[in-house]
C-alpha cells in the first residue's frame, strides 16, 4: 500500500459513526478526519487536510489556494489534469461515502432511512438552489448519460418528427437520439458547428438555420468536450420561440462555473457530479423544468401525469454515493463557485501563454471567455500523436492529461481544476516540450 493511500485507509476509518451523528453531522461532518495533503512530491507543500472550515479564498494565486490544495489526497508527486473525464473528490468527499457504507453496515434499516434523510434533507435542496432550481425539478442519477436517456426518451414525438443536434455531441448526448430514430421513427439532423468557433452568434445562426417546420427537439452541450462553450442561453430562448424542446447536456459546465437553471432557461438539462463538482463516482441529475412536464413523460411509468410525475428510475440506489453529494456541495459552497471558476480560468490562462512560447502548437480552445470554459484547454503539438502522448507524460512526468481526438483534431486536452498549480503548468508544458523535441 503506498503512503497515500495508508493515510486515506486511517482517516476514514476514524471512528465508529453512530445513528445520530451521521444525521447531525451531515455527510460531510462525518468526514471529520485527518488526510494528508494534496503534494507536488517535495515535500514542501505538505499541509495537513484538516477539516477545519474552509475559508473562500480571496485571491487567484497558488498561494491562495493553498489550504483548498490540501484538502485533496492525490499521491505525492502525481499532477491530476483530467477533470474532465472524471473529477477529483476531495478526502471530505471519499470519508462521507466510507461513512455512509459504514452506516449501512452497522445497522442497515436505520442507515438507509438516515442516508435516505440526508439526500431528501441537504443534498436535493442544496444542489437545486446551487443551480437555481427547485428541489421539485431535480433527478438524481448514476451519471449524466443516464439523464440524457431519461430526458430523451420522454419527450413526446411522433413519427417523421425531427430532432436537431450539434456535430459535437457526446455519445451520451447523441445515442439517445438514435435509439428514437431507430425505435420510434424519428429523424435525427446533426448541425455542423467548427471547432473552435468564432462567436456565440455563429453557433445560433448556424442552429437556427438548420431547424425544420418538423423539428421538435434541440439537444445540445453546454460545454462541448473540447472546451467549447455554446450560448445556451440563446438556443434555448430560440427553442421556446418556436415551441421546441431544449435537451441540454451540462456534463462538462456544472461545477466549473455558476450554472442557473431557471435563467438558461432549458427544458431539461442533465449532469455528472463526478466530474467539476468533485462528487463521489456513479452521480448526476436530471433537471425537468416544472412546465416542461407536459412535453417530456417520464421514462418509466407509462401512468404518469404533469400532477403525479415519476420521473425518478426505480428500484434500489446507491444511497451512501448520493449521501456523500452533501460533502461535495459543502466544499463547493464553501470554495465559492464563482471562485473556482476564476481560479480555473486563471489556471488555464496560464497554460496557454506558456503553449504560445513554444514551437509547434495549435490552440484550438475558442478565442474568448465567451467562447471557451475556464477549465478545458485542447492544442495540437505537430509531430505528435495525441493518444500515444497521454501514457508518455505520465510515464514522464506523473501527470495524468488526455486526448481529444475528436472534431477532426489530433488535439490533448489538459482540464484544471482549482487544486491545480502554476508549477504543475510548467512541468507539462515542459514535458510536452520533450514529447516534439
Ligand atoms: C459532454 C459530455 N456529456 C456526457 C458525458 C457522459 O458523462 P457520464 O460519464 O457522467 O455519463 C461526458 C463525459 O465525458 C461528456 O464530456
Amino acid at each position: 500500500m503506498t503512503e497515500g493511500s495508508k493515510r486515506a485507509r486511517a482517516g476514514t476509518a476514524a471512528g465508529p459513526l453512530s445513528r445520530r451523528g451521521f444525521l447531525t453531522a451531515g455527510a460531510a461532518g462525518v468526514a471529520g478526519v485527518s488526510l494528508s495533503a494534496c503534494s507536488d512530491g517535495t515535500g514542501q507543500d505538505d499541509v495537513p487536510a484538516t477539516h477545519s472550515p474552509i475559508a473562500s479564498p480571496t485571491g487567484l494565486e497558488d498561494a491562495d489556494w493553498a489550504d483548498i490544495r490540501a484538502r485533496f489526497i492525490l499521491e505525492p508527486g502525481t499532477a491530476y489534469m483530467n477533470n474532465a473525464s472524471l473529477g477529483m473528490p476531495p478526502a471530505s468527499v471519499a470519508a462521507a461515502v466510507g461513512a455512509g457504507y459504514e452506516a449501512l453496515s452497522r445497522e442497515p434499516l436505520h442507515g438507509k432511512h438516515d442516508l435516505g434523510e440526508v439526500i431528501a434533507t441537504r443534498v436535493v435542496p442544496g444542489l437545486a438552489a446551487f443551480l437555481g432550481a427547485d428541489p421539485e425539478e431535480i433527478v438524481l442519477t448514476r451519471n449524466a448519460s443516464e439523464a440524457l436517456h431519461m430526458g430523451a426518451v420522454g419527450v413526446h414525438l411522433e413519427p417523421g418528427d425531427e430532432v436537431l443536434i450539434t456535430s459535437q455531441e457526446h455519445p451520451a448526448g447523441r445515442r439517445p437520439w438514435e435509439y428514437r430514430a431507430a425505435r420510434h421513427g424519428v429523424k435525427v439532423n446533426t448541425v455542423f458547428i467548427p471547432s473552435p468557433f468564432e462567436s456565440e452568434e455563429q453557433v445560433t445562426g448556424l442552429v437556427e438555420s438548420a431547424l425544420t417546420p418538423a423539428t421538435r427537439a434541440i439537444a445540445f452541450c453546454h460545454v462541448t468536450r473540447g472546451g467549447h462553450l455554446y450560448p445556451v442561453r440563446s438556443l434555448c430562448a430560440l427553442a421556446r420561440e418556436r415551441r421546441i424542446v431544449s435537451h441540454v447536456d451540462g456534463a462538462q459546465a456544472v461545477g466549473m462555473f455558476p450554472v442557473d437553471l431557471h435563467d438558461l432557461g432549458c427544458d431539461t438539462y442533465c449532469a455528472s457530479l463526478h466530474k467539476w463538482m468533485l462528487g463521489p463516482m456513479g452521480t448526476g441529475f436530471l433537471y425537468l423544468r416544472a412546465d416542461a412536464r407536459d412535453r417530456v413523460r417520464s421514462a418509466f411509468a407509462p401512468e404518469d401525469t404533469t400532477d403525479t410525475p415519476a420521473y425518478h428510475p426505480p428500484g434500489t440506489s446507491p444511497l451512501p454515493t448520493r449521501a456523500a453529494l452533501a460533502a461535495s456541495l459543502d466544499f463547493m459552497e464553501a470554495v465559492g463557485i464563482a471562485n473556482v471558476a476564476a481560479r480555473t480560468r486563471h489556471l488555464s490562462d496560464q497554460l496557454k501563454s506558456r503553449l504560445a512560447s513554444l514551437s509547434g502548437v495549435t490552440l484550438l480552445s475558442g478565442p474568448t471567455p465567451a467562447t471557451s470554459c475556464p477549465g478545458s484547454t485542447i492544442f495540437e503539438l505537430e509531430g505528435v500523436d495525441a493518444i500515444a502522448a497521454v501514457p508518455l507524460v505520465e510515464e514522464r512526468a506523473k501527470i495524468h492529461i488526455d486526448e481529444h481526438q475528436r472534431d477532426g483534431h489530433n488535439a490533448i486536452r489538459i482540464s484544471t481544476h482549482v487544486y491545480n498549480t502554476t508549477a504543475e503548468i510548467d512541468r507539462v508544458v515542459e514535458t510536452l516540450q520533450s514529447l516534439s523535441a
